[in-house]
């Protein structure tokens, strides 16, 4: 059994709660605060989440954050509901091949997970066609020289001392918009693509909830084309940096 059982004592889950969506977006943040220290295998059945065979055989750390992902999508899911008149029922997030989370019908989200906090942002809502978060810890100082330049692109590389944040938040900001963007498309374009197709031209900063924009530089088919500009919005939480993109359905 691949899943620690050092402290039964102590609960996996120790908080869960949501962070209110962006102004317009009608759609549900759910984050879920956990101890992967704390997981194991009966959790999965206590929590009536079923686990998929890559993650039965794979590390406690994957499935710790597997069972906190999921668990956030499922409180996402049930809290999407009590505002919907509609007859949907919350169901399990399934995994596709690519890792795709595959929402239950009538719902679509998408999910992240740091060491210890997950998030799910999910919609029941028809006008939303896809959703992309992402959360991120802050780069660290030492990291900071070797992720810019995987991260970067030259022009924002230009911006990055004029954007209203420190550089390791520009950082860590521009490489979650970026996460987020490729959850956002991928389930659409169904193609890999790397950080250097997209690159995010402004941040602002306020209280709360803070706007991006983020560029395609390259076309990656013939609906989602070079100059293409998605609007996101990003926090901070804790020291990580939450981002999320939502794409409509016209
Ligand atoms: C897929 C990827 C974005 C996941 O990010 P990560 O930092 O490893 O992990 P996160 O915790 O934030 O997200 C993981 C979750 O993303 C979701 N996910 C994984 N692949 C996905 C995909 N292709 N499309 C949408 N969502 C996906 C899953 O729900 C996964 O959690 P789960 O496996 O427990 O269900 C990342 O691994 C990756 O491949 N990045 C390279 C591509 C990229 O970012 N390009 C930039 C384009 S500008």
């Amino acid at each position: 059994m691949a899943a620690s059982k050092k402290s039964q004592l102590k609960p996996f889950v120790s908080r869960e709660f949501y962070f209110g969506a962006p102004d317009s977006i009608p759609s549900v943040i759910s984050a879920v605060s956990f101890d992967p220290e704390c997981c194991s295998l009966d959790l999965f059945q206590q929590f009536d989440i079923s686990i998929p065979d890559k993650v039965f055989e794979a590390s406690a750390k994957r499935q710790s954050d597997y069972l906190a992902g999921r668990l956030a999508a499922k409180n996402a899911m049930s809290e999407c509901l009590k505002c919907s008149a509609s007859m949907i029922t919350p169901g399990q997030v399934m995994t596709a091949d690519s890792r795709v989370p595959v929402f239950p019908k009538g719902f679509v989200g998408s999910i992240s997970h740091t060491g210890n906090v997950a998030i799910a942002a999910v919609t029941s809502c028809e006008t939303i066609r896809s959703i992309g978060i992402d959360i991120e810890p802050l780069i660290s100082e030492e990291s900071y020289a070797v992720i810019k330049r995987q991260i970067l692109t030259e022009s924002e590389f230009s911006l990055l001392p004029h954007f209203p944040l420190t550089k390791n938040e520009a950082l860590t900001m521009i490489f979650s918009a970026k996460e987020s963007l490729y959850k956002l498309l991928y389930p659409i374009v169904k193609r890999f693509f790397d950080f250097s197709v997209a690159q995010v031209t402004t941040i602002e900063n306020r209280e709360g909830w803070s706007r991006f924009s983020i560029q395609l530089i390259d076309s990656l088919n013939p609906y989602f084309t070079q100059g293409d500009i998605f609007q996101g919005w990003y926090k901070k939480y804790q020291g990580s940096i939450v981002t999320l993109l939502t794409l409509t359905a016209d």
